[in-house]
This record gives structure tokens, C-alpha cells and sequence, in this order.
């Protein structure tokens, strides 16, 4: 259950810290429980478990490489996020691009929470997952008119319009169909989510949202066409902010825009604030949702306003692991390799943004450590898990586990390499679940066709396309 030294290193961390205020102390303590208690994956007598299930007994039944989440966990975490908000009016949309998986969106709707969507995908996901169509908000630069269509006529919450033209284009639609869209503007505040560049989205340099100068004009455009119900603001300025400040900056900046909203008789009823608060990967010490809560209530007042907030990253990041055997171990001169059957196709992140993800035995085996690359299958360099790492010396045939892969791991999977996509697993208490199928090969040729002229042979090949 609990980890002592965890806690006692967290705590150790803050009293060495430069916050000396009791406030942001008792916060950080706060936030060292908070990820203290952060997932039920942990050691039982050198075997790693989740929840009460060892992660061997997984591996046995299902084969390698495959994600493995705790339901535990992610109720937790949603739990702790939009119990923060409880003191205002709100709605927890979950952002689901960190995580699509039917049952988890199930779950979390289970809990009164919504979604996230950026696609006609997503929104076809979170309808079948039970999802209800009013608690769902819909993102994205580039909607095209038939997921428009689609949102609409599924009666969803909000569209958060990211440009004057998909603003006249939403309006088109809702005419043409005789129907009427709830519509915010993605303002893009231009604030430094001071987080890796890739996934910084608030900035005047960024594809995202309407430049705040120019929102004002936009609205005035939206309230005046038929089709469109102008009913809130929106904004998201990035992923993994690991700092409450540029949160702050960008809210400030929309509540004097709803105020100048105001005064042009335009009445808001929704405050977006998009997702993007940070986990610990590695040594990150991203605030508490209490003191994110606390810093958005202490901003807004005695505010009307009804906020959506659309966590992804802070709810299941470090509810899932992928867990990956060894292949083989590739003793060279300059380096250790463990080349593992997990691959950068199962999960993206060490190659997209170098990002850092623990690496953990299955079995603690007390065996020298040694400076290794986790490396996979695929034929590029860049396919790695983990670079220059200390971790144990591991031998063909063991499993480890790569920690924090519950938020833009499976969902950023591909075939690369023609590589099935792999499976997921839910653990609750001592059973299992398995929530995804591996994929077969069948899977991969799965609408594929070779025209006629490939089959019939020369004369056919010939004919051309005319
Ligand atoms: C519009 C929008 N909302 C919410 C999120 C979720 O961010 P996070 O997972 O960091 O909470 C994203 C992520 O990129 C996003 O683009």
C-alpha cells in the first residue's frame, strides 16, 4: 500500500524547496501525496502489481507488448480533478485525444464527466461509449463539414471555432440543416505554456485558435448570422504545463475579453480553459488540481460563468504502463542495447519529443545496474524508449515496464512496420479485463484491394487506368 520512502522524499523535496510560503508549502505536500497515491502500480515482495494483479499473470494470459491500466487509479485521478472544481459550476471534459479507449470513456462518464473531441471519430467513439451528446466540446483547426454536420445534428454542447472561415462554415451548416450551433471562439491568448515546443498551442507563433486582437470583430460576426448561438469562450494554451501561472495569464486575458463581450451586448455563459495541466514523468512537479482550482476560483470571483475544463495528460497519464519483454541484449562497444518487442509505433513520445518515461522490471532480480538504450524492432534510430539509462542488467525473456504510458501512448499507435496494434488491459481490484484486442495480421490488410489488371497478369497491366 503505502510507500513511505516516496512520501518522505517528496516532502524531503519541498522542505529543501524555494517555495518557503506556508500556502505553496502545504500545496506541495499536498501535491507529494497526490502522487504518492498517484497509481496503483507498485512492488509486492520484488513483483510488480496492478492493483492486486501481478503484471506477469497479464503478460502470461495475454502475450507482449500490451498496455495495462489501473481502474483504480483513473477514478481516482478523475475523481481528484473534478473535485477540485466542486465549489463552482462546472463540467470535466475529458480530453479523449490522450486516451479513446471505449471503456475508459465509459467510466468517466460514469462519473458525470464529458469529452474532449477533435474529429467525427472521436465523436462517433463517445457516442458509442454512452457519452451524452451535451456534455461533449469539439476542438480542431480543421473540422470539415461533414464531422460538422455530425456534431450538429448529434446535439453536442459546443463547437470552439478556431478560424473566420470554419466560423461561416459552421453557420452554413447549421442553416442548411435547420439547426442552430452553440458556438465558442478558441482565442489564441498568445501566452508561453513555458512546455516543449510541440505541444505549446497558445502562442501568436501557433496554428490554434483566433488571435485574441482580432476576436472581438469574429464575435461580432458569429452573433449576427442565424445558424449560430454565440455561447462561449475558449482557449487552450498547451500540454504539460507544470506551472499555474501561464494558466493565470491566459485567464485574465479571456475574462477582460468577456467583459468587452459584455458591453457589446454579447452574453457568455461558458469559460473553456482547455486542458494541459502537467504529471511527474520524471522530476516534474506540476501542481495539485487542488491549487489549480484554488488559483482559477481565486481569479474568476463570484463569476456566472460555467467552466469547462478538458483534462487528458493529468487523468490517465500515470493510471497506464506498457509492459514490453526483452528480445534480445546487444552488448556493443560504445553501448548496451535491450531490444525490446515494444516498439515507437506502440508508443510515440521518447521519439516524437524525446519525453522521459521510467522504465521498471516486472521482476526486481537485484542484478548489476548498466547505462542501456531500450530500443525496439522498427528500422530507425529513432525508435527508441528510453536512452542512456540506468537500469538493471535485464536478459532475454524479462519483462519491464515503461511507466506514465496511460495518456498519448495507444492513442498515438500506428501500424508502422506493419506492426499489429497491440492490446489493453484494465485491472479492477484482482481481475482483469482486457479492453482491446490485439490486432491480427488480417487486421493490417483490412480494406486493402489489388485492382483486377494487378491479378489477370501482362495484357491486363497494360490497359492503364482508361
Ligand atoms: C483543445 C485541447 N484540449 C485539451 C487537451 C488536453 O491536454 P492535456 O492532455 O495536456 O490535458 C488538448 C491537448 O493537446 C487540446 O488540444
Amino acid at each position: 500500500m503505502a510507500d513511505v520512502p516516496v512520501l518522505l522524499s517528496g516532502i524531503r523535496r519541498v522542505l529543501f524547496s524555494q517555495k518557503k510560503d506556508r500556502e505553496s508549502i502545504l500545496f506541495s505536500i499536498q501535491s507529494s501525496i497526490f502522487n504518492f497515491r498517484m497509481h496503483h502500480f507498485h512492488y509486492i515482495k520484488d513483483e510488480l502489481y496492478c492493483e492486486d494483479v501481478p503484471v506477469t499473470t497479464v503478460a502470461e494470459k495475454v502475450g507482449t507488448p500490451f498496455y495495462l491500466y489501473s481502474h483504480a487509479t483513473l477514478m481516482q485521478h478523475f475523481k481528484a480533478f473534478d473535485g477540485a472544481f466542486s465549489g463552482m459550476k462546472h463540467l470535466t471534459c475529458f480530453s479523449m485525444k490522450s486516451n479513446s479507449n471505449m471503456a475508459i470513456l465509459r467510466l468517466f462518464s460514469s462519473l458525470g464527466g464529458g469529452v474532449d473531441i477533435v474529429s467525427g471519430g472521436e465523436l462517433y467513439r463517445a457516442l458509442k461509449a454512452g457519452v451524452e451528446p451535451v456534455k461533449i466540446v469539439y476542438s480542431g483547426v480543421g473540422k470539415g463539414v461533414a464531422d460538422l454536420e455530425y456534431a450538429l445534428r448529434s446535439g453536442i454542447l459546443m463547437f470552439n471555432a478556431e478560424s473566420a472561415q470554419e466560423i461561416l462554415k459552421l453557420n452554413e451548416v447549421a442553416e442548411r440543416i435547420g439547426k442552430r450551433a452553440r458556438v465558442a471562439i478558441r482565442v489564441n491568448p498568445d501566452v508561453d505554456p513555458k512546455t516543449h515546443p510541440y505541444i505549446s498551442t497558445g502562442l501568436k507563433e501557433n496554428k490554434f485558435g483566433i488571435d485574441i486582437d482580432e476576436a472581438l470583430e469574429q464575435y461580432s460576426v458569429a452573433a449576427s448570422l442565424n445558424g449560430l448561438h454565440v455561447a462561449g469562450v475558449s482557449c487552450h494554451i498547451g500540454s504539460q504545463l507544470t506551472e499555474v501561472s501561464p494558466f493565470l495569464d491566459a485567464l485574465r486575458k479571456l475574462m477582460r475579453l468577456i467583459g468587452r463581450l459584455r458591453e457589446m451586448g454579447i452574453s457568455i455563459g461558458y469559460l473553456d480553459l482547455g486542458g494541459g495541466l502537467g504529471i511527474t514523468y520524471d522530476r516534474e512537479d506540476p501542481p495539485h488540481p487542488e491549487e489549480y482550482a484554488r488559483a482559477i476560483q481565486s481569479e474568476l470571483g463570484t463569476s456566472d460563468l460555467t467552466l469547462i475544463l478538458e483534462p487528458g495528460r493529468v487523468i490517465v497519464g500515470n493510471a497506464g504502463v506498457l509492459v514490453t519483454r526483452v528480445l534480445y541484449t546487444k552488448p556493443t562497444k560504445e553501448k548496451m542495447f535491450f531490444v525490446v518487442d515494444a516498439a515507437m509505433n506502440d508508443l510515440m513520445r521518447p521519439s516524437l519529443y524525446n519525453s522521459y518515461h521510467a522504465i521498471q522490471p516486472v521482476k526486481v532480480s537485484g542484478r548489476e545496474k548498466v547505462m542501456a538504450d531500450i530500443v525496439g524492432p522498427i528500422c530507425e534510430s529513432g525508435d527508441f524508449l528510453a536512452k542512456g539509462r540506468e537500469v538493471e542488467r535485464f536478459d532475454p525473456g524479462d519483462l519491464m515496464s515503461v511507466m506514465s504510458a496511460g495518456a498519448y501512448g495507444f492513442s498515438m499507435s500506428s501500424t508502422y512496420n506493419s506492426r499489429p496494434k497491440i492490446c489493453e488491459v484494465m485491472v479492477k481490484g484482482d481481475r482483469f479485463y482486457i479492453i482491446r484486442e490485439r490486432e491480427r495480421f488480417e487486421d493490417l490488410i483490412r480494406g486493402e484491394a489489388i485492382p483486377d489488371f494487378l491479378k489477370e497478369g501482362q495484357e491486363a497491366r497494360q490497359g492503364g487506368l482508361g
